[in-house]
Order: structure tokens, then C-alpha cells, then sequence
């Protein structure tokens, strides 16, 4: 298997049928000598620097009733609530000074804030840190709204595309929401000239290891600057929770794929794999990833912004989370630093 592996990092393309039986002959040793290619593949381009990106979740309505997602809109206990434009604003202020040069704003698909609202608050944003990256994360919209944000000064877009598999894709969403739909807005963000993410739930119900070939395939194809990947974990109040939680094994082993696969991909060690195991984010960083997004929304709201049960640093304000993970990066030998850090060009 390790010569799927070199196959690989040779940049030669893995078929398929290739992708199924490397992830299908996991063993600890193949895992090690994955993580090692991946490491050396992300140092080439990065070396031990991580990333940083500001996550402000300015809101948690949602027009959408995900399976799988805690703010989906049948979730009746969930508490709903709205940061104001100032309230954003002032995370952006306490998160310049702590470093960041990166803020995502992330948020259930909240029709209150599209598109106007949320024109004029990029304006605002990219007016008072021209220095910074603006990174949206609030669903799939029309080619038009989603031009007027970019031309507001939205550097780059974060739509996960969940599965890349239709009928998988129709087991996790109810019947309003398209996966061709979903395929078609990333490549309308694409074309449009935003930096795109998309990605997918490791250990989603009914995922198999044909699906996760598959979401290789799509992104090796699409060409996403960034991936976000992380382990499916069950929601109490959601109709998926009973499922059992994505495992940490096989997202790190995922993670060290898509590095080889997409060798400058920015790629985010995520608060889900923090949370099904406390050296996560660490783990993540050493399988390929090079990027953490902690969190900067108030403390008064963290609480409400769960996707998933148990989510950590739901009590820890931002400048703890980013003392803290720069903490455990340097427990690691990389490197928390104070850049955009953009996809690189060439
Ligand atoms: N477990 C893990 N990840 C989840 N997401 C939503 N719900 C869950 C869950 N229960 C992910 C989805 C979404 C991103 C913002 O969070 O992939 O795109
Ligand atoms: Fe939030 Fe460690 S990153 S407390």
C-alpha cells in the first residue's frame, strides 16, 4: 500500500478503485508512513507555520433542516440568536489585536442578513482592516449575491459540499436542498475568483468507503484552495442522534491524503476533531493540516452555536483560545503566525 501512497505524493492520479483500498487498508504503520509523506509534502510549502482564521458565528437561524446540524430549523431548543453589525465589528477589533489576519464569518443560512445587510458589513470590515482576508461561510446563494459579495471585498468562501455522492447527499438533507445544486454554487465561487473551500464529514450515517473515494475525486477535480474535513458527531436534539461519532483515525488519515492530493491545500485542523479527542488539533497538524480556526464570537453566544454535542472552548474567551493553541502548536514544533495566509500562487 505504501506504494499508493508515493503514487500519490509522485502526483500521479489514484483511480477510484486506488483510493477505496488505500483507505480500506488503514493499518497504524500505513498511517504512519502516510502522515511522514504528508508532513514532508506540507513543509515544502509551509513549513512549520500554522495558520490562523478567526471564526465569528454571527448567526444561528437557519433557513435550512440538515440532518445531521444542530441549528437546523426544526431544532426547537435551539436558541436563536443575531450578533449585531457593532457586535461583529468589535470581535474583529479584539481579534486584529491578538493577531489574526483572517476573520470568517460564519452563520446558519439567515435570510435577515442577505444580501444588503451583508454587503455593507464587508465594506465596513475590509474598510477597517484592508490588511485582512474576509472569508464568508453562510450557504448557498444565487451567482449574483454571491458576485455582489465578492465585489464588496470577500476574499474567500467556505462551502462544505458535504458528500460528494447524490443519494448519500440525499440521506443527510431534506428534500429541498439539491446536491447539484450545492456542486454547482462551489463552482460558481470558484469562477467568480473567490479562494474556495468545500468539504465533507468524516463518518457521516450511512458514508461509505466508496462515498469518501468519491469526495476525492470531486476535489481533486474542483481544485478548492481550502478543505475543511472533520468528524460527523451527533447532536442530541437531531434526528441523526443515535449515529455513531466519525472516528479520529480515519480523519487524520484523510487529512494526510488531501495534502497529498492537493499539496498547497489550506487545511484546517477543526474544532470537531478537537472535540472527539484532546490532542485533536495537534494530531491534525502532524497527519498534513495547516491551518486553525479558533473561535471569536462572544462568550455569551458560544453556547449557542453548536453544531454538534459537547463542541469545546464554548466558555473560553479569544484570547485564551489563541494563547492556548498557539500553546499546543509549539508542544508540537510548529508555528501560530500572523499572516492572511492566502493560497499560494506558484
Ligand atoms: N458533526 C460534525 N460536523 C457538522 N457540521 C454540521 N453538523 C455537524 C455535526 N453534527 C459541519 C458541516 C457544515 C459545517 C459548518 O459543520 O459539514 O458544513
Ligand atoms: Fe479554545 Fe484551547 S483553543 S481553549
Amino acid at each position: 500500500m505504501k506504494t499508493l501512497i508515493d503514487k500519490l505524493k509522485q502526483n500521479t492520479v489514484l483511480s477510484r478503485q486506488e483510493y477505496i483500498t488505500l483507505i480500506d487498508s488503514r493499518s497504524p504503520e500505513l498511517s504512519e508512513y502516510l502522515f511522514e509523506q504528508a508532513r514532508e509534502v506540507r513543509h515544502r510549502w509551509y513549513g512549520n507555520k500554522v495558520y490562523v482564521r478567526g471564526l465569528i458565528e454571527f448567526t444561528n437561524y437557519c433557513k435550512n433542516d440538515c440532518y445531521y446540524c444542530g441549528i437546523r430549523r426544526s431544532n426547537r431548543r435551539a436558541e436563536r440568536y443575531r450578533l449585531t453589525e457593532e457586535e461583529i465589528l468589535s470581535c474583529c477589533e479584539q481579534g486584529y489585536a491578538l493577531g489574526f489576519r483572517t476573520f470568517v464569518l460564519q452563520g446558519g443560512e439567515d435570510p435577515y442578513f442577505m444580501p444588503d445587510r451583508m454587503t455593507s458589513l464587508i465594506r465596513r470590515i475590509k474598510q477597517l482592516y484592508p490588511d485582512c482576508a474576509l472569508t464568508l461561510s453562510v450557504g448557498e446563494k444565487s451567482r449574483d449575491e454571491y458576485q455582489a459579495y465578492f465585489s464588496a471585498g470577500a476574499d474567500r468562501y467556505l462551502l462544505r459540499h458535504e458528500t460528494a455522492d447524490n443519494e448519500h447527499y440525499r440521506r443527510l438533507h431534506p428534500a429541498g436542498m439539491s446536491p447539484e445544486n450545492r456542486k454547482r454554487c462551489l463552482r460558481r465561487l470558484k469562477d467568480i475568483g473567490f479562494q474556495t473551500g468545500c468539504g465533507f464529514m468524516v463518518g457521516s450515517p450511512y458514508q461509505t468507503t466508496a462515498n469518501l473515494a468519491d469526495d476525492l475525486l470531486f476535489i481533486r477535480e474542483l481544485q478548492p484552495e481550502m478543505v475543511g474535513i472533520g468528524p460527523f458527531i451527533a447532536h442530541q436534539d437531531t434526528p441523526f442522534h443515535d449515529q455513531p461519532n466519525g472516528t479520529l483515525e480515519l480523519t487524520l488519515f484523510l487529512l494526510g491524503i488531501l495534502r497529498l492530493t492537493l499539496p498547497k491545500v489550506l487545511l484546517p485542523a477543526t474544532t470537531a476533531l478537537g472535540t472527539i479527542h484532546p490532542q485533536g488539533r495537534e494530531l491534525g497538524i502532524l497527519a498534513g493540516a495547516n491551518v486553525v480556526m479558533p473561535n471569536l464570537s462572544p462568550v455569551s453566544v458560544r453556547r449557542k452555536y453548536l453544531l454538534y454535542d459537547n463542541k469545546i472552548c464554548t466558555g473560553d474567551e479569544a484570547a485564551e483560545c489563541r494563547n492556548c493553541l498557539a500553546q499546543r502548536m509549539k508542544s508540537i514544533g510548529y508555528e501560530i503566525v500572523t499572516e492572511r495566509g492566502d493560497y499560494p500562487k506558484d
